[in-house]
């Protein structure tokens, strides 16, 4: 019998469904959820509210290791994100902490810094971790890893109508054109970039309902939990 933590990764580009599929699939099998965006997002935060440039790297890395972030899953919505114990409303969710998100997660002290952070994360029943290199960096042995993709416009009109329902004035023209940028940038950078692993099952979301990514995924983890318990 294996002792070890069960995972489910899903990683994938903003806007390819990971958020909103992982809260579910958080929420059905009752296990911890990660939302390691937000992790980027809450020291992109707290660097901005501390007056500490995201350029300075030896700041940033000190903050990140101080960083402790809660992740309460919403599958109607965004996790609920607290930093220190305090809790965040929507100030994480804005492009343009996404922005300052990325450029310190092209850091690669930054990324080793916040592995812990993540990592604290695994605790039983099993965690399930979105974000960019769940399945290639920060939980290689994973039960399974999922990488979603769909289209760049279709992303795009998910993030549109998300932030809209937040309640931001974003306009969807912008909006495309950052998030392919931003994405460039995930994927090209050294450290940890945007990319399947080896041994993820990628699923194209462009077509398909949330309740049928959501069933897929379940499906392809049942036989691997009883595989692995097995162990
Ligand atoms: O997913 P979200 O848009 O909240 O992520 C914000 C940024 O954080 C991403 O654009 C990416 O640069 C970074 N990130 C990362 N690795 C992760 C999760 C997010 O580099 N595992």
């Amino acid at each position: 019998m294996s002792s070890k933590v069960p995972v489910l990764c899903l990683d994938g580009p903003s806007g390819s469904g990971k958020g909103t599929v992982g809260q579910i699939c958080a929420q059905r099998l009752g296990w911890q959820y990660l939302d390691s965006g937000a992790i980027y997002r809450a020291l992109a935060f707290s660097l901005r509210e501390a007056g500490i440039d995201v350029a300075d790297i030896n700041s940033a890395v000190q903050q990140a290791a101080q960083l402790q972030v809660a992740c309460l899953p919403d599958p109607n919505g965004a996790a609920k994100i607290s930093i220190n114990g305090v809790d965040t409303g929507q100030e994480l969710r804005t492009e343009e902490i996404g922005e300052l998100a990325s450029q310190l997660a092209s850091e690669p002290r930054i990324r080793d810094a916040m592995l812990a952070v993540q990592r604290r994360a695994r605790r039983p029943p099993g965690l399930v971790a979105d974000g960019r290199d769940m399945g290639t960096t920060v939980f290689p042995d994973a039960t399974l890893k999922i990488f979603l993709t769909a289209t760049p416009k279709i992303r795009a009109r998910r993030r549109y109508k998300q932030l809209k329902l937040k309640g931001f004035d974003v306009n969807l023209a912008h909006l495309f054109q950052v998030i392919q940028d931003r994405d460039a940038r995930d994927a090209q950078r050294r450290a940890s970039p945007l990319i399947p692993a080896d041994d993820a099952v990628t699923l194209d979301t462009t077509d398909l309902e949330i309740t049928e990514v959501v069933s897929r995924v379940l499906d392809l983890l049942q036989p691997r939990l009883v595989h692995e318990r097995a162990e």
